[in-house]
């Protein structure tokens, strides 16, 4: 099925679940059918803009636009003009004459919104400062291929109230998982982001929440999850969060409420010892691999929705 109303993935509140069900449903087929899929995107390009390091974004689109038969284009903003000043509205404008849409990880979503509402292509958010929708159409994936469904099912999320967390905060109300966050106070996500997910919870008969207490929001989770405590841009915070951050570990004491078969989940790159113990990320209930995995098929699957 084509996506009729969908030009861009500029954050998961865009997308109804039944949209995000679909984009689930095709990342598993094409999951199956491995490296070989047929030809869906053949002599599309993609453009690629990195205003932040990445390893996974990057080399996941890469080989999904290859695997599919299309190829993708590199953009440092070190190196195009949009880095020394071009306007955003101009490079969208310009890249759509040559592309068939375009992946941008940058800071603010107003950018992301600005590229989308400028340009003729469709725009996909590889990270901003709000959110992170790609890693959680992985996640969401990789819940369903561990835990089989979402209703019924608790996401605990513990450590800062960032992109990550909004964006699964939002992804696990429209399937209808419980989802809690579990934050030191200051880390908070936004409260607008969290009302939203609030009611959108409410409407599938599940529950998002935000707590500052670690050991009661991990009770009874089946999926564990944290993210870095400094994301990309806060480096100069990084030795103060360190501080507030303590008592938010993933260790063995805190796995020991969640329920005995939780899995562990990480988006990658992890800090040991800071927000996860390596015996937890490297112990027997990390799927944090598969995860990281499943970008690809994950976004196999919307860069067919987006561009077919
Ligand atoms: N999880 C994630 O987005 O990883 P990268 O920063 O390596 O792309
Ligand atoms: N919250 C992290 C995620 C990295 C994939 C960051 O924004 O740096």
């Amino acid at each position: 099925r084509q996506t009729e109303t969908q030009k861009d993935f500029l954050t998961l509140m865009d997308y109804s679940t039944s949209e995000i069900i679909d984009l689930l449903n095709l990342a598993k087929d094409l999951k199956k059918q491995g490296p070989s899929t047929p030809p869906l995107l053949k002599g599309k390009i993609l453009g690629m803009i990195f205003e932040k390091s990445s390893t996974r974004t990057r080399v996941s689109f890469e080989a999904a636009m290859l695997q599919l038969g299309g190829h993708a284009i590199h953009l440092s903003t070190r190196d195009i003009q949009m880095g020394r000043g071009e306007s955003i509205s101009d490079t969208a404008k310009v890249l759509s004459g040559y592309l068939d849409a375009l992946m941008i990880r940058t800071f603010h979503q107003s950018t992301v919104e600005e590229l989308a509402e400028s340009g003729s292509i469709p725009v996909i958010n590889g990270l901003t400062d709000d959110f992170h929708p790609c890693q959680v159409l992985a996640d969401l994936l990789t819940i369903l291929e561990f835990k089989g469904s979402f209703k019924g099912k608790k996401l605990a999320y513990i450590g800062d109230g960032n992109n990550v967390a909004h964006s699964l905060m939002i992804g696990a109300a429209k399937v209808g998982m419980d989802c809690t966050i579990i934050c030191p106070k200051n880390y908070e996500p936004k409260e607008k982001i969290v009302s939203y997910a609030k009611e959108v919870a409410k409407q599938h008969g599940s529950v998002v929440e935000v707590t500052h207490d670690p050991i009661e929001g991990v009770k009874n989770s089946d999926v564990i999850y944290t993210d870095v405590w400094a994301s990309m841009g806060q480096e100069a915070e990084a030795e103060v969060r360190l501080e507030h951050f303590k008592g938010y570990q993933v260790n063995q004491e805190l796995v020991s409420h969640a329920k005995s078969d939780y899995i562990f989940m990480h988006c990658l790159p992890a800090h040991r010892e800071e927000e996860v113990k390596a015996e937890i990320i490297d112990g027997p209930h990390s799927v944090v691999f598969h995860e990281a995995e499943n970008r690809l098929h994950a976004q196999k699957a919307l860069l067919v929705r987006l561009m077919c």
